[in-house]
């Protein structure tokens, strides 16, 4: 029978009954208990005509069971059929990585897409909070992070292509910055829809905002660098001088106060060694810590970061380039460069999510067509990401338990506004989210006619997104 209330993600087992819930009709509302005898990540939810009941294995069933029953309510009119849904995740883990460095989100857009996050089930958040083009944390002591660091003069708004003299930029100053306490209201916002934020810090590299606010974090100190302006990476990294060390402490241990998740992810993606490779002090610090490469600074940065978090009692997440730098055994590898990264990661014995570029970055176009809006690059159209292969398919069990989950990622070079952000998240979000809660069918022909049933809530929901072709 057809979905008549069009779930996406669609649920395992779905079985129909008898009569409709008339909301129009007094009704004894939702009943809602922990048991058990359920599996931690299960949960069933009974909708009759007379009210609805949801019991779960574990809090954050519970939490997917309501984000559930509020799909079902959402859109779907004033007369919803009774049925019964048994159901639980493939993934532990579902992602979205939003970066609110390249383009500043106001609060309010943010708590948006946690809504549309819990209404996929997706549970994770992970904030890319600072970057070469913005520092949008407040650091107790490091008052120019945020009056400094937050803000560039312009932006670059046409393709970073040719010669750089014909850039197109909008003159327009931007930026802005969260502070601790409004951070604290995001996680429990959040936890309360069943979304965990997971907070990242940038580093080694992708730290000129923070550069251009304290010259001395830099590997020039007496350098005064502007807030970057256009997209690419920077050449300009941390330094390693003492204070850096402290910086680096103190920024880790006030986010680890910010946000109790049990992660926080210290980035480590595209670290230009050319700035290292002229610094005396650098290839000073490589003899004296016992290394025998410029390189190996990476993996010494990476590891100091991953032991401040673990005296937190917090594990550090990477990007997977830390796979090239004798990582700590704990860590959690992203692997966005390539699917042989999972692959990689697991034999090596490291906990990994799937983020692949290919597969999983929602900046890419997701059309051809010349009324879309100008993208970084790449094409990946919702049917690339319904029918992705995630996980490659020689991985044995025990590599297969090392799969946390599946993030989608959403970075915001050319996305202005939410509305921006919500038309290049949507409707691809909707598939990454069935695809990491698993669904029982893979044909994209069914989802799309899911989907089209879907797109009201959406709407209900105010988001903006691109239409089905
Ligand atoms: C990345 O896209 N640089 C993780």
């Amino acid at each position: 029978m057809p979905d008549p209330i069009a779930l996406v993600p669609l649920p395992r087992s779905v079985i129909w009954s008898e009569g409709t819930w008339d909301t129009a009709e007094p009704w004894e509302g939702l009943t809602v208990g922990l048991s058990d005898e359920l599996p931690l990540a299960e949960y069933t939810l009974s909708i009759s005509p007379r009210g609805a009941a949801l019991t779960a294995g574990s809090e954050a069933a519970l939490a997917d069971g309501r984000n559930t029953f509020a799909q079902i309510v959402t859109g779907a009119g004033s007369a919803i059929p009774c049925v019964t849904i048994s159901d639980r995740p493939a993934f532990a883990w579902r992602g979205l990585h939003l970066d609110v460095a390249r383009h500043f989100l106001p609060l309010e857009d943010i708590e948006s897409f946690i809504d549309a996050m819990a209404l996929h089930r997706l549970n994770v958040l992970h904030l890319h909070l600072t970057d070469d083009q913005g520092w949008r944390v407040e650091i107790k002591g490091y008052p120019r992070l945020t009056e400094v660091g937050a803000w560039r003069e312009q932006t670059l708004i046409g393709p970073m292509r040719g010669e750089e003299e014909g850039w197109e930029f909008d003159g327009v100053r931007h930026g802005g910055s969260y502070t601790q306490q409004e951070l604290r209201d995001l996680v429990e916002y959040a936890r309360t829809r069943g979304v965990m934020i997971v907070p990242e810090i940038d580093l080694p590299g992708h730290m000129q905002a923070a550069i251009a606010s304290y010259p001395q974090l830099g590997t020039v100190p007496e350098r005064q660098l502007g807030v970057r302006e256009v997209w690419g990476i920077s050449d300009h990294v941390l330094g390693l001088n003492d204070e850096v060390f402290m910086f680096l402490r103190d920024v880790l241990g006030q986010v680890c106060d910010i946000f109790p998740a049990p992660y926080v992810h210290i980035g480590g993606d595209e670290v230009p060694l050319t700035e290292w490779e002229q610094s005396t002090q650098a290839r000073n610090r490589v003899n004296e810590w016992g290394l025998t490469r410029i390189s190996e600074l990476r993996g010494y940065v990476t590891r100091f970061a991953a032991e401040v978090l673990a005296e937190h009692g917090r594990r550090a997440i990477a990007w997977d380039e830390v796979l090239e730098t004798h990582p700590p055994d704990d860590v959690v590898v992203m692997n966005w460069r390539e699917d042989a990264g999972v692959e990689e990661a697991t034999s090596r014995g490291f906990r990994t999510i799937v983020s692949t570029s290919d597969h999983l970055y929602l900046d890419h176009y997701q059309a051809t067509g010349a009324d879309e809006p100008l993208a970084i690059g790449g094409l990946t159209t919702l049917e690339d990401v319904y029918t992705a292969e995630l996980l490659p398919a020689d991985l044995d069990e025990s590599q297969r338990s090392l799969i946390l989950g599946v993030q989608a990622q959403l970075w915001t070079e050319y996305m202005p506004t939410a509305a921006a952000a919500q038309y290049m998240a949507f409707p691809r979000l909707c598939a990454v989210a069935e695809r990491a809660w698993g669904s029982p069918t893979q044909s994209f022909e069914e989802f799309r006619e899911r989907l089209a049933g879907h797109l009201p809530r959406l709407d209900a929901f105010g988001l903006r997104y691109r239409p089905l072709d």
